[in-house]
């Protein structure tokens, strides 16, 4: 396998190839690209967003993250906001970077591309803690969280439109090694 390297995203411009790897990767149907991509071009002009994505030397892309300051107006926040002030965890929207999506081509998997990611995009983020979301199941995701430090702050919630319960995870940054 070639040796991916790691380095700044411009995700506007290289939006279809990223959601080409989300789709292998997470399963996505074509009209799921497709909406995706508006949110995707939607997310790339948000203040303070910034995406890594990981290449091989013939510059293909096989792996990206982004995220972006959280902001509890914007859609994701108002949905998680009430499942996590239920357990007494709302103050987590605040002063959060939110990682918005991580993806690995499973072709790549499981050679520390994805950790590498998320570890490189959050080491440079202001704030002093980060929370994402995940299929509320034990998947590789979120074995990889809980290892970088990541807890549960919510479970079992529904985002309209999605098929899954999610779990909301927080950790504090830098993240663990
Ligand atoms: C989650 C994902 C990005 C991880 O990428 P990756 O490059 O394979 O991850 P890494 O090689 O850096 O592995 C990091 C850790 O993830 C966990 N992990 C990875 N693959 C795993 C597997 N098959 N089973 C259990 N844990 C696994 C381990 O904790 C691993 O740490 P270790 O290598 O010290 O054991 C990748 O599996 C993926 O794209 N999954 C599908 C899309 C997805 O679910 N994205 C997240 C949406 S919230």
């Amino acid at each position: 396998m070639e040796d991916a390297q790691v380095g700044p995203l411009d995700l506007a411009a290289r939006v279809d190839e990223a959601l080409a790897v989300q789709a292998v990767a997470f399963g996505l149907t074509d009209d799921e690209v497709g909406v995706r991509r508006h949110i995707v071009l939607r997310h790339a002009a948000a203040p303070g967003v910034r995406a890594l994505g990981a290449t091989t030397p013939r510059g293909r892309l096989i792996g990206f993250v982004y995220g972006m300051p959280n902001d509890r107006t914007q859609w994701w926040s108002t949905v998680v906001e009430p499942y996590l002030r239920r357990n007494g965890n709302a103050g987590w929207l605040d002063d959060a970077f939110v990682i918005t999506e991580l993806h690995v081509h499973p072709a790549y998997q499981k050679h520390g591309i994805g950790r590498e990611l998320i570890t490189t995009i959050t080491d440079t983020a202001a704030e002093p803690r980060s929370i994402l979301s995940a299929i509320d199941t034990e998947s590789p995701a979120r074995a990889l969280y809980r290892s970088l430090g990541y807890r549960d702050l919510a479970r079992h919630v529904l985002f309209p439109s999605a098929g899954s319960p999610y779990a909301v995870m927080g950790a504090p940054l830098p993240l663990r090694r």
